[in-house]
């Protein structure tokens, strides 16, 4: 029988953590260079806060790095880690070849090399600029995606791999922006187009996992998951605000007006359109599995905010390169 070949074979050659240097932060694009691109920092947005001097929403843009350097860190760790060891050691809920259990160690040190540099980053950018970072709490946010599995004990372990199934398979819009941004202090641009790179194979990785998994489930579990997958999507995706909030207040702003600056940029309609939009390739990958022919599936899709996602057009990306494209901005 000929050995099973898979993407991860060339891994010791083209993996970030065994070719890229240390990224290092350039101190003389600190103070001329931006932190984040407005855009995608909703409150950035606020009219309260476009009213601000520049150094102030300077100060609440460095926040928002540092806030989702840390927040890629923890998730890093505390939640794919904690799964994708599971895959590894074969008790994540999903029977795999011994190849592919082998190819999640390699995805566990592709992470932790993620969660280093992150951390490296802001730790940098936070000596360079003088401008110290809000104190960052993972905890609320934790327990909130956990919360899928609270509410559904049974599939407790399931849960867990499917919120790394869909994390690991988004294509969200900071992937595709932040490294074309000339304006952005370059470390910053690097971090994301790093981090990218090592993610398509993990996409890629993930999309042959669900498939496994989905033809493993017995037609009860699949109705199952079909009611709270929406739910995992969404809580995976929902903006922490946690840090925003705190950054706001540190400004001057009263309590009432950080309240009513996070509810107004962080509004439902807004917040679900970019999930819809950052989920599309995972929605058409549970599409071309089957999912949304489960009875009731649809529906909760719906329920949850999602256009009928059974006549969706957006199709699942399975080639390397496809998936590539996508997160260069490249793909419809
Ligand atoms: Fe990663
Ligand atoms: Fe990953």
């Amino acid at each position: 029988m000929p050995a099973e070949l898979t993407i991860f074979d060339p891994w010791h050659n083209r993996a970030g953590v065994r070719k890229d240097p240390r990224l290092v932060v350039d101190k003389d694009e600190i103070a001329t260079k931006k932190f984040f691109p407005d855009h995608v920092v909703p409150h950035l947005c606020h009219p309260l806060v476009v009213a601000r001097p520049p150094e102030e929403r300077r100060y609440l843009a460095a926040q928002h790095l540092y806030q989702w350097l840390r927040f890629t860190e923890r998730f890093e760790v505390e939640v794919v880690l904690r799964t994708v060891q599971g895959i590894a050691d074969g008790v994540s809920g999903v029977e795999l070849t011994k190849k592919m259990r082998r190819d999640a160690m390699k995805i566990c040190v592709d992470e932790q090399f993620h969660a280093l540099y992150s951390i490296d980053v802001a730790d940098q950018i936070e000596e360079l600029s003088g401008i110290p970072a809000v104190p960052f709490d993972f905890g609320p946010h934790l327990r909130h995606i956990d919360g899928v599995a609270e509410a559904n004990p049974t599939y407790a372990k399931l849960v867990k791999l499917l919120q790394v199934i869909v994390f690991e398979t988004l294509i969200t819009s900071l992937l595709q922006d932040v490294p074309r941004d000339d304006d952005l202090i370059g470390v910053v641009r690097e971090t994301v187009r790093d981090h990218a790179a090592d993610e398509v194979y993990h996409h890629a990785y993930f999309a042959h996992v669900f498939k496994e998994l989905w033809a493993q489930l017995d037609q009860p579990d699949k109705r199952a998951v079909g009611t709270f997958l929406p739910d995992v999507i969404v809580r995976s995706l929902k903006p922490a605000t946690l840090s925003a909030r705190l950054a706001l207040a540190e400004v001057g702003f009263t309590p009432d007006q950080v309240r009513a600056i996070v509810a107004e940029s962080y509004a439902p309609d807004p917040v679900m359109a970019g999930i819809r939009f950052a989920a599309r390739r995972t929605i058409g990958m549970f599409r071309k599995c089957g999912v949304f022919e489960v009875a009731g599936s649809r529906e909760a899709f719906v329920a949850a905010g999602f256009t009928d996602p059974g006549v969706g057009r957006v199709a699942a990306l399975d080639t390397v390169d496809d998936i590539r494209a996508a997160i260069q901005g490249n793909a419809g």
